[in-house]
Formats: structure tokens, C-alpha cells, sequence
């Protein structure tokens, strides 16, 4: 595809030489193009979460509260969920099929540090949602679920789990915002 010797090759400013490009072309918009979306999907429910709804949250009555974490907060965790798949399965296929399955760009040219390092940052945000931040909304869902039905005040440990979800998704937000200036210097600045 044109130019993908020069070290500062993107698939953004590529040049097709022949028809036959045409696919590789293709297949790197639409896995790019699903990449953004699900980082985007990931990243917006975090901010929302953090800055719209935590705070929200804090201003309700008890009993209203308590209904919106057992019916909504399972819904949200399930999209962050399958969001930060999705951003992993595009990313990595893309990290594939960027120079045609070679892979050694990623440690011989300045552009492939920096993608390295989002990515590494990436799987270190990953494991935060997933080992920590999600279990403890999900803890937060069950006990106001169960003190609904109950009608009795929600178990104790109920402050500390939100304590730790609201800290878990800040931290969250703040690793992301470092990957995707990573991942956007790493496609503009080389
Ligand atoms: C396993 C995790 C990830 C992998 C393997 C990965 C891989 C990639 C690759 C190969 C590119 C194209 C390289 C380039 O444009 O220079 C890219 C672009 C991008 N990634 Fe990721 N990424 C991951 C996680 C993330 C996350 C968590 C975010 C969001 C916070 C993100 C946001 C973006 C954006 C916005 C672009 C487009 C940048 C541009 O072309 O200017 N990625 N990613």
C-alpha cells in the first residue's frame, strides 16, 4: 500500500498503488472504525458515569437511589463490559493487520513505542474494570436490589462498595484519557 516501508506509515494517509489494495484498505477502516466506537463507547460510560450519574446519585431520595442501582447500574456495567471487549478484539486485530501481520514496528520505530505503551496502559485499565471497579458495582446492584425487596435500609458494606466503584471508575477514567492521547499522538504525530 503505497508507502508502508516508511517508518512513518498510517493507514490514514495511505495511497493506493492498485486495485488489489483495496481490501487491506477496507479492512483497516471498518476494524478502525469499530476500535474508536467501542473505546468511545468505553470512555463515554465512564465520564458519564463519574461526572453525571455518581454525582446524581448522591442528590436522590434513598428508595429512588436504591432503584436505580439494582434496575440500571447492572445495565451499565454490562455495556462497559462488552465495550472494553470490543475495544480489545478491534485493537488487536488491528494492531495485526496494521503492517500485514508483522508486527516488529511496534518495537523499532517511535510510533510503535507509544502504541505499545497505550496498549500496555489499556490492559492495565482492563484489569482495574474488570477485577475491581465492576465487582464493586455490581456489589453495590445486589444489596440495593436485596434491600429493596426487604423494604429494610441496605447492608452496611453497601458505602464502602460505592466508596470503591466511584474510585475504581475515576481512576478508570483518568488511565483511558492517558491511552487515548497515546493512541491519538501515536496516528497524528508520526
Ligand atoms: C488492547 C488494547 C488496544 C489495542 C491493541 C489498540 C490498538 C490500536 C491500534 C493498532 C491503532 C492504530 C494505530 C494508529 O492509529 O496509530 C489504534 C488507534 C486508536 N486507538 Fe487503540 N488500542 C487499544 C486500546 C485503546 C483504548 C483503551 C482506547 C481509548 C481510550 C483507544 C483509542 C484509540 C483511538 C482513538 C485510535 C485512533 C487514533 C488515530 O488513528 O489517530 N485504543 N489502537
Amino acid at each position: 500500500m503505497g508507502n508502508k516501508d516508511d517508518e512513518s506509515f498510517h493507514p490514514l494517509n495511505m495511497e493506493l498503488d492498485t486495485a488489489a489494495e483495496l481490501p487491506s484498505a477496507v479492512l483497516l477502516t471498518v476494524l478502525g472504525y469499530g476500535h474508536v466506537l467501542s473505546a468511545v463507547m468505553w470512555l463515554g460510560a465512564g465520564l458519564l458515569t463519574g461526572f453525571v450519574i455518581g454525582p446524581s446519585l448522591r442528590k436522590m431520595s434513598p428508595p429512588a437511589s436504591l432503584e436505580f442501582n439494582a434496575k440500571v447500574l447492572p445495565r451499565i456495567t454490562s455495556f462497559v463490559r462488552m465495550a472494553v471487549a470490543s475495544t480489545f478484539v478491534f485493537g488487536i486485530l488491528l494492531l495485526y493487520f496494521f503492517q500485514d501481520g508483522d508486527m516488529s514496528w511496534l518495537m523499532n520505530s517511535t510510533q510503535g513505542y507509544v502504541i505499545s505503551a497505550g496498549v500496555l496502559l489499556a490492559v492495565v485499565t482492563a484489569v482495574l474494570a474488570f477485577g475491581f471497579t465492576i465487582p464493586a458495582f455490581a456489589k453495590v446492584s445486589k444489596l440495593s436490589a436485596e434491600a429493596l425487596q426487604s423494604g429494610k435500609p441496605p447492608a452496611p458494606e453497601m458505602m464502602g462498595a460505592g466508596r470503591r466503584a466511584a474510585t475504581g471508575s475515576m481512576v478508570g477514567v483518568f488511565l483511558l484519557l492517558i491511552v487515548l492521547a497515546m493512541m491519538v499522538i501515536s496516528g497524528f504525530a508520526f
